[in-house]
């Protein structure tokens, strides 16, 4: 018996059939051949699914990241419903924040927003490091996941340094990230330590994850897409890459140092690296350490694919918006989006960013179905 890639129990070397290892979504990620695309949507668990308003009435959106049974159930919903071919764990970018002691709530049709803003080096200070105890609700949740999911894989995600610091430099969610901006510019120093913390914050977090058992995690760097490529490349792709390589198979990776005896989890786990806006930056992104390149709408996945490079998936690129037009405009794009994911050596279907709380989940439900009909592949 030896062990493949991802942990998956083999015989004589050959990683064993069946399993999220051997799922459409992970091949795809890999680059190798599938029985079909596969397909998630970005918040496919929240405010679009009736059963989803109906369980979280009176639950408060950070409460709810913290109770493992709710977050579960919260998770297998669109599972039951569409039958895309993964899940995404229940959860939000700012939890592993909050867990490292920075006073936040996530306010219903707003968003994360922050009682102190972190402005100053003694704020940085105030982001301690976390670990499995400060996140066990996390933990506890993906083992319950992986057990119900069977072969479907399970996800799990992080926000990048940027996008978290956003939000925490703003004290809120932000349309110029000014502030932001103002003290990457002028203070770059402070800007680097404030990152640096929040790339450790995020690494644990994944950690955590990919120790509970998920079969893939996703980056978001949500807001990145507000910098040029010179901006990204200087003030932040060092930190998102810091946190790739973290879950990378590099045995000199810090993290590592004192964890050699432990089987290699996180050996080959795919991972995918997200921003709207970003047409400038797919070729920067892909470089920070990700083997699968989210894209947003405003690309089309050829031309994505030729700035990204061949050894890179791309994950994407529906407008959201289409999904409340007629289904014919619907069925029209999802043919063209699949059409061109063709020129990737590995494409998952996804929409450029998250599902609108106004969508048809019937919608969801046919395009999971449309996606897979256009690209059954015969049997190998
Ligand atoms: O994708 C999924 O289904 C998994 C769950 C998930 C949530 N947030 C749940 C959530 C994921 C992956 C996220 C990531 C997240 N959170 C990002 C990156 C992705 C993106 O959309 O760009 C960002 C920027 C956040 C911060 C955040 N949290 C925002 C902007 C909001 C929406 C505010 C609003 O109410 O419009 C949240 C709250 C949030 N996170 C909700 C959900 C389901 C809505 C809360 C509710 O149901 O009241």
């Amino acid at each position: 018996m030896t062990t493949d890639t991802t942990g998956t129990a083999a015989r004589d070397g050959e990683p064993r059939r069946g399993g999220p290892a051997d799922s459409p979504f992970v091949r795809a990620c890999r680059r190798e051949p599938g029985p079909h695309t596969p397909v998630w949507f970005m918040r496919q668990a929240g405010r679009s699914l009736p059963e989803y308003r109906e369980i979280r009435a009176n639950v408060p959106m950070l409460e709810s990241c913290r109770r493992p049974e709710l977050v579960t159930e919260i998770t297998l919903q669109p599972v039951r419903r569409h039958g895309v071919d993964a899940a995404i764990l229940f959860s939000d970018i700012v939890v592993p924040v909050a867990a490292a002691g920075i006073d936040l709530d996530i306010v219903p049709g707003t968003g994360p927003v922050v009682a102190e803003p972190v402005r100053t080096a003694a704020d940085v200070e105030r982001i301690n490091p976390i670990g499995r105890d400060d996140v066990s609700y996390v933990d506890e949740a993906v083992r319950l996941l992986v057990a119900e999911l069977g072969d479907t894989p399970l996800i799990g995600f992080a926000g990048a340094p940027f996008t978290l610091a956003s939000y925490l430099v703003e004290g809120g969610p932000s349309r110029t990230h000014a502030k932001t901006k103002a003290l990457m510019y002028g203070d770059p120093e402070l800007w680097h330590a404030l990152c640096a913390r929040l790339a450790e914050v995020t690494l644990a977090f994944l950690r955590v994850q990919v120790d509970a058992g998920v079969s893939a995690v996703q980056l978001f760097d949500s807001w990145a897409g507000a910098l040029s490529e010179a901006d990204y490349r200087r003030y932040v792709l060092p930190h998102s890459a810091h946190v790739l390589a973290g879950l990378a198979d590099d045995r000199s990776g810090s993290w590592r140092g004192d964890r050699r005896a432990e089987p290699e989890r996180s050996q080959g786990l795919p991972r995918i690296h997200f921003g709207v806006g970003t047409a400038e930056l797919l070729g920067a992104m892909g470089e920070a350490g990700a083997d699968v390149v989210g894209v947003d709408w405003r690309t089309p996945l050829d031309v994505a694919t030729r700035r990204i490079g061949p050894d890179k998936a791309v994950q994407g690129n529906l407008d959201p918006a289409v999904l409340l037009a007629p289904w014919e405009v619907v069925e029209s794009q999802v043919r063209r989006i699949v059409d061109q994911g063709r020129a990737a050596p590995g494409h998952v279907f996804n929409l450029g960013h998250g599902v609108l709380p106004e969508t048809d989940p019937e919608v969801l439900t046919r395009v999971v179905a449309l996606v897979h009909e256009l690209s059954a592949r015969p049997a190998a």
